[in-house]
């Protein structure tokens, strides 16, 4: 059955218009390529419309991710261009504030804990540096009286999320990019070891020379490929609440992150407080326990957010693999590609992932930067095809 008003055939075709599949449809259709997104939901309403927006590549490193952190500073180095592009394609300005961040101790265990992650981030010389409780206060000066100190980040900045897929739509769409919106795909066609296309949830199909398999959190729902080929993605609950200041005289500018909190200052006067990190499956539930921790949180960072109003609160699910990394690579499968994963950082890998996944897929080459990543990792999986066997023609 073909699908009405779309083509028989395509390029490529796109599982899942957030900023990861739209990201990677733009550049595709920039380099001539047909592509259609395809989106269960409305494009852009999963995680990245959940997301607090930080480019937070050096704020985040943990050891372990050294190639994470590696692959987040190079997406960080591109955002400004990238935030321009958009704005120039689109109109539509994604916000990208240049503040940085505060990481900020309230007491002497925070202060150790906080000086041991900054050890280990000056090794891999990362730009960060503690800086007394004066000088904090005198940077945020909303700040409590419970201070001992704080690193700064000079180069986490951050953007408007919700801008951000806005844009990378109109984009895509400017570009020729067919996006569907509430049309799920159910199963990814294959033949002679081929990914061929996708069969939409109403039993039609689109062959395709390419399917990129961007679909978050739900990137394992889709059928059509044995369980071990799926990418080992599952959702991990994150609850936010947004308050409201007065824009004119914001409470704080910087991002602030404070023990098991972070707030992120919007133009418009919002205030992003995040997030909780839950292993509840796909549960939509804003929870007392959940708001509570975040408000008392933020609280104790900055007493005086209890005057404010609470704008919006919500719930998204941030597509977490086994490692916490992104899966960005050849599938087993000639013709699949994963675009998926990316966990508590994909608006900072956004850039990064939308040149480097549409390079595998026109030219069948692995950047550097992101071969750490691909699906082999996980050693149960069946081994990748060479990336050249990816590259599609173009019709
Ligand atoms: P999504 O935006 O979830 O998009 C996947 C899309 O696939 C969805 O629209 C979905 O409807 C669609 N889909 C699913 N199944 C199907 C199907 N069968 N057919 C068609 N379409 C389908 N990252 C940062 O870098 N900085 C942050 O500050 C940050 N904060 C976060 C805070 C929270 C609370 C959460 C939840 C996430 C946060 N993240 C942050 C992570 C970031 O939001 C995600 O890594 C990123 O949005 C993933 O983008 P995506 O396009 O892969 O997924
Ligand atoms: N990166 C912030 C979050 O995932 O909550």
């Amino acid at each position: 059955m073909a699908v009405s008003n779309l083509p028989s055939s395509t390029d490529v075709v796109v599982i899942g218009a957030g900023v990861v599949g739209l990201g990677i449809a733009w550049r595709l259709a920039q380099r001539g390529a047909r592509v259609t997104v395809f989106d269960k939901d409305a494009a852009g309403q999963g995680a990245s419309h959940a997301a607090a927006g930080m480019l937070a590549a050096c704020a985040e490193a943990e050891p372990g991710e050294e190639a994470l952190v590696a692959l987040g500073r190079a997406s960080q180095r591109m955002w400004p261009a990238f935030a321009a592009e958009l704005r120039d394609a689109t109109g539509i300005d994604v916000e990208l504030r240049e503040e940085g961040t505060l990481i900020v101790a309230l007491t002497a265990d925070d202060q150790a804990r906080l000086m041991h992650d900054l050890a280990f981030q000056k090794g891999l010389g990362l730009p960060l540096d503690w800086i007394s409780a004066a000088e904090a206060r005198r940077r945020e000066p909303h700040l409590g009286p419970r201070l001992a100190g704080a690193i700064v980040s000079p180069e986490d900045h951050q953007v408007d999320n919700r801008k951000l897929a806005a844009a990378l739509r109109a984009a895509a769409e400017a570009a020729g990019v067919l996006v569907r919106e509430r049309t799920a795909v159910a199963r990814i066609l294959v033949a002679e070891d081929r990914a061929a296309g996708v069969v939409l949830a109403d039993g039609s199909h689109l062959a395709a020379g390419a399917v990129v398999l961007a679909a978050g959190a739900w990137s394992r729902q889709i059928e059509g490929i044995a369980p071990e080929v799926l990418p080992p993605v599952r959702p991990i609950k994150g609850q936010m609440v947004a308050l409201r200041m007065d824009a004119a005289a914001p409470l704080i500018r910087h991002v602030v992150w404070g023990p098991n909190i972070y707030m992120v200052p919007r133009n418009d006067g919002r205030l992003i407080l995040g997030a909780t990190v839950e292993e509840k499956g796909f549960d939509k539930a804003l929870t007392a326990g959940g708001v509570l921790s975040l408000l008392e949180a933020a609280w104790r960072v900055v007493p005086a957010i209890e005057e404010l109003p609470v704008d919006e609160m919500w719930v998204g699910h941030r597509p977490g693999s086994r490692d916490d990394a992104p899966i960005l690579g050849p599938a087993p499968i000639r013709g699949l590609v994963y675009a998926t994963g990316h966990h508590r950082n994909g608006i900072l890998l956004a850039p990064i992932t939308a040149d480097a996944v549409a390079r595998m897929v026109l030219d069948g080459t692995v950047d550097a930067a992101i071969r750490p990543f691909g699906m082999e990792r996980f050693a149960r999986a069946p081994a990748a095809v060479a990336a050249e066997k990816v590259g599609v023609e173009l019709a």
